[in-house]
Parts: C-alpha cells; sequence; structure tokens
C-alpha cells in the first residue's frame, strides 16, 4: 500500500511551453484547498489508459504557497513506455485524475547561505519551486539552465524576466554555450549548498567535479528522473500473499504487484527513496539494480531488491511481498 493519500483532481489548464513540454494544471474536484508544499516535492500522477494502470511521479512546478492548484510539466518521452505518451496525447482539459499527497525528496536545506541550481532540461521542474520560495524567503540563488535549444528549453525567458540575468543564467547546446562548472563551483561562500537535477550523465559530472573540488558531501544534492531500460519477462512469487505474477518486458515489478492487486509501498517510483525496499527470498537469475538507494554491499548480497525499478535477467524471482 503507498502511505500515500490519493486525491481526485481536475485538468484545469493545459498548455504546450516548448516543444515537447507540456503544462498541466490540476484543481481538486470537490474544489477544496490542496496541501501546502515545499519546493522539490513532487507528487504521482496515476492514469487509467485502458486494462493499466499507470503511475508516474512528477515534481510540481507551481508556487508552494498557491493551494488552489497544482502544476507539472511533463516532457514527451522519445521512446515513452506509456506514461508521457499518456499525459500527452489523451489528458484533455476536464478529464479526473488521481494524484498522491506532495513528497518531497529534493528540498533546499535551510541551513545554507546560498543555493546554486543547475538543471538540463526538463530537470528545471524542481527548481522552479524551489526559487519561488527561497524569493519570497528573501534567500541567495542562482541558476544555471542547459537547454538543447530555445525552442526545447522551457521557462527560461519567464525565469530571466522574473529573477533577473544576474541570478539566471542559460546555456544553450546549439549554441555551443555550456556550463562552466568549474568556474562556477571555485568561486562559492562557505555554507553554499548545489543542486542538480538533469540527465543522469550530467549528474554525475557536476557532482563528480564538486566532489574533486572539495565540496562537502552534505552539501550536494541532486534528483534524478530515472527512465531505467526494460527488460526480460520474468515471474516473481509473492510468497506472503501467495501469488506468483509475470513481470512484463515493459513493466516494473511494482507495476505487476499492482496489477495483481497486491498492495506495496512506493514514493518516488524512481529508485531514490528507499520505501519500495524489498527482501528477496530467492532469485533464479540475476538482478538488475538500477536503483541509487541500496549500498554496493546490499546489491552484492542479491538479498534486497527495489522494486520500483530494478528487475531480473532470468527466470524468476521470491519475494517478502
Ligand atoms: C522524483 C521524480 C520526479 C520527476 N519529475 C518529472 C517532471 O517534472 N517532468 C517530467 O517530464 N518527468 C519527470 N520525471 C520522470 C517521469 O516520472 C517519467 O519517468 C517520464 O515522464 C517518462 O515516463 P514514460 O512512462 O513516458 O516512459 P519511460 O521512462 O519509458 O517509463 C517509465 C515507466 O517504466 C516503468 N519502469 C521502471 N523501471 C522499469 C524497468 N526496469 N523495466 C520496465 N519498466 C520499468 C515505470 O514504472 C514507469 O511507469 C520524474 C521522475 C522522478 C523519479
Ligand atoms: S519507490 Fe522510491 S525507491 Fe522505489
Amino acid at each position: 500500500m503507498s502511505i500515500n493519500t490519493e486525491m481526485n483532481v481536475r485538468v484545469a489548464a493545459i498548455d504546450q511551453v516548448a516543444e515537447k513540454v507540456k503544462r498541466f494544471r490540476f484543481e481538486r474536484v470537490d474544489g477544496s484547498p490542496l496541501p501546502v508544499f515545499s519546493g522539490g516535492a513532487h507528487i504521482v500522477v496515476a492514469m487509467r489508459d485502458g486494462d493499466i494502470l499507470r503511475r508516474n511521479p512528477y515534481s510540481l512546478m507551481s508556487s508552494p504557497h498557491d493551494q488552489t492548484a497544482y502544476e507539472i510539466s511533463v516532457l514527451r518521452v522519445e521512446q515513452s513506455r506509456g506514461g508521457s505518451a499518456f499525459m500527452h496525447e489523451h489528458v484533455k482539459l476536464g478529464d479526473q485524475l488521481t494524484i498522491s499527497q506532495p513528497v518531497n525528496l529534493f528540498p533546499h536545506d535551510v541551513r545554507g547561505r546560498k543555493h546554486i541550481f543547475m538543471a538540463g532540461g526538463i530537470g528545471i521542474t524542481p527548481f522552479i519551486a524551489m526559487m519561488d520560495q527561497l524569493h519570497r524567503d528573501g534567500s541567495q540563488f542562482e541558476l544555471h539552465y542547459a537547454v538543447r535549444d530555445r525552442n526545447h528549453g522551457a521557462y527560461w525567458r519567464e525565469l530571466s524576466e522574473r529573477y533577473g540575468n544576474h541570478r539566471i543564467k542559460i546555456y544553450v547546446d546549439a549554441e555551443k554555450l555550456f556550463i562552466p562548472t568549474e568556474a562556477i563551483l571555485s568561486n562559492q561562500v562557505l555554507g553554499t549548498h548545489l543542486y542538480v537535477c538533469g540527465p543522469s550523465g550530467m549528474i554525475d559530472a557536476v557532482l563528480g567535479k564538486a566532489t574533486s573540488l572539495g565540496w562537502p558531501k552534505q552539501n550536494l544534492h541532486s534528483e534524478r528522473f530515472l527512465a531505467p531500460p526494460p527488460g526480460h519477462v520474468f515471474k516473481a512469487e509473492l510468497k506472503r500473499s501467495n501469488k506468483t505474477i509475470t513481470v512484463g518486458t515493459h513493466q516494473s515489478i511494482l507495476e505487476a504487484v499492482e496489477a495483481a492487486g497486491v498492495d506495496a509501498p512506493y514514493l518516488c517510483r524512481g529508485g531514490a527513496c528507499g520505501q519500495c525496499e524489498t527482501s528477496v527470498l530467492a532469485c533464479d537469475g540475476t538482478i538488475e539494480h538500477h536503483d541509487i538507494y541500496l549500498e554496493p554491499e546490499d546489491k552484492i548480497s542479491g538479498k534486497k531488491i527495489m522494486i520500483c525499478v530494478s528487475r531480473v535477467k532470468g527466470q524468476a524471482i521470491s519475494l517478502d511481498l
């Protein structure tokens, strides 16, 4: 069972904000206020796609103080397994959807003297709400935002107008403008915190550079919009539920578990929060760990699996579920 309480919302607006990026505005069906959240939080959007129930996490990008509506922005992923394609092609104005309560796994550190955000592409979304919050609080921040070209990048104009060019720096791949990571990270006051969200390669490069320049680990924060690769079909025995299920090529174990009517806990559905950690009782094959939560020794032990993203290369797995 998810520890979330779900809420029914109506799609109040849909806007194409960049090539392949749509913004969705959700209002509560019963008109009551939505819960306050903090910048960096995400919700999980449930999508009924025929027989399939998809659940994808999306960062909230509206003002954390606005309880009348939540806004998310969704990139239409080229090789989508269904979720982002469903949001782009099937969700219409006035439709009803179910969303989870907001959860924040990527908050800013309130002790930070200054906050540096580095975003790549759609990784801009959590920072939009964070900057709104920091701006209201009078805190120091700056954004370094890399986009493929000016048509693909969402919100850069609005952000520059709102916060000024001294705080919002845009880098455009097509114009050969890249984030000068080393120069930025080499010249910061003590107590500065760094936040990165974007493609995995970018996150690894920025965090690696910060570490090599001596930044303390506790000042480094990142969020990955993890999209692990599909794999082979395999069986999963759910020992406590006394069921054996089939996990499809384009399905996570968590999705197959839910489709079988078994409740399993989750928060991020992206391999980061630890909520869906499940004990492995036996495995006929190799576990393909795609999460960033388990310690390397846990992964090697083969006794734990994060069922939202990891899967099995082999015939079957037996789980304590
Ligand atoms: C915390 C968080 C915040 C996010 N915020 C945003 C945002 O603001 N905007 C945005 O555009 N995207 C965001 N994402 C990414 C988003 O949730 C989706 O991954 C993205 O929209 C692509 O989804 P898709 O279904 O189209 O395609 P895919 O990425 O191809 O598929 C994702 C689906 O694959 C399933 N899956 C997971 N692991 C496996 C596996 N090993 N094998 C088979 N299937 C698997 C998942 O259950 C999920 O439903 C966020 C992700 C996270 C974790
Ligand atoms: S739900 Fe967060 S790691 Fe699986």
